[in-house]
């Protein structure tokens, strides 16, 4: 399985901080925000990853990340291969997956949003994973900032809409998929939505209409560090995440 990132857009949200960097570079606590994701997917056993990127960025991630030398994968013990791809204008989630199309090529992938923070081992999912898509759910308080899954009374989800007005649920849609290689065939056609956008959420309910999407809620923590307060509260959380484990550590 190949795992492809995520991290293009221009995160007009996070300015000034994201004036002359690019959010994914900022500092999350102990490391950049990119490093989260890397990591894990690199311990869920994942050893060729693309991160999508727009292009005045590229040297920077270069500097930051390499070629994935700082990264020993679960497999072969020895670095994992880390390649870009760029994504010239933020046209959505949905378009940069499909820059990663030859990169994949006939395998099936996970996709993870670079500025999601999650802390679930999602070992198992990619493991175990077959055919079809697999998302990631979440109950929270602001379903308006996110994809909103609704359920039917068999915990399935029968839709998803991006940042509805009024959701249906507070079931967010976390910033990990996994899915099989018939998600470029799915795409193929795809309209942009209200927003000027390729919506991930539109090719995840592809996957619905065609009975082919499986859901699972998360446990932990998640964060998408799109603005201020998230970036902050994610930072706390991973400090005194650090602490308590240097505490265990010595005690
Ligand atoms: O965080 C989870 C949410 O992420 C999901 O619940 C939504 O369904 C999904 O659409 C997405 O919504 P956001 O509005 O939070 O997406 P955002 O524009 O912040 O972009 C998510 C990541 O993808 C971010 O790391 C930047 C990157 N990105 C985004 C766009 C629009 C790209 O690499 N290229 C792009 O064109």
């Amino acid at each position: 399985m190949k795992g492809v990132i995520l991290a293009g857009g221009s995160g007009t949200r996070l300015h000034p901080l994201t004036k002359i960097t690019n959010k994914h570079l900022l500092p999350l606590y102990d490391k950049p925000v990119i490093f989260h994701a890397v990591e894990k997917l690199v311990n869920a056993g994942i050893d060729r990853i693309m991160i999508v990127l727009s292009p005045q960025y590229l040297d920077d991630f270069v500097s930051v990340l390499g070629s994935g030398q700082d990264f020993k994968s679960k497999n072969t013990g020895h670095q994992i291969q880390i390649v870009y791809g760029i994504q010239n204008e933020p046209r959505g989630v949905a378009e940069g997956l499909w820059l990663a199309k030859d990169f994949v090529g006939t395998e099936s992938m996970v996709l993870h949003l670079g500025d999601n923070i999650i802390e679930d081992d999602i070992s198992e999912d990619i493991a175990s994973f077959k055919t079809g898509a697999k998302i990631f759910l979440k109950e929270v308080s602001d379903p308006e900032r996110f994809g909103v899954a609704t359920i039917n009374e068999k915990k399935q989800v029968v839709e998803i809409i991006e940042k509805p007005k009024n959701p249906k649920t507070n079931l967010a849609v976390v910033g990990i998929y996994i899915y099989d290689n018939s998600v470029f065939k799915k795409m193929e056609g795809q309209p942009k939505s209200d927003r000027g956008e390729y919506e991930i959420t539109w090719v995840n309910n592809r996957y619905i209409e065609e009975d082919e999407l499986k859901s699972k809620n998360i446990q932990g923590a998640w964060f998408d560090v799109g603005n201020f307060d998230s970036l902050l509260n994610a930072s706390n959380y991973m400090k005194e995440k650090s602490i308590l484990k240097n505490k265990q550590a010595t005690s």
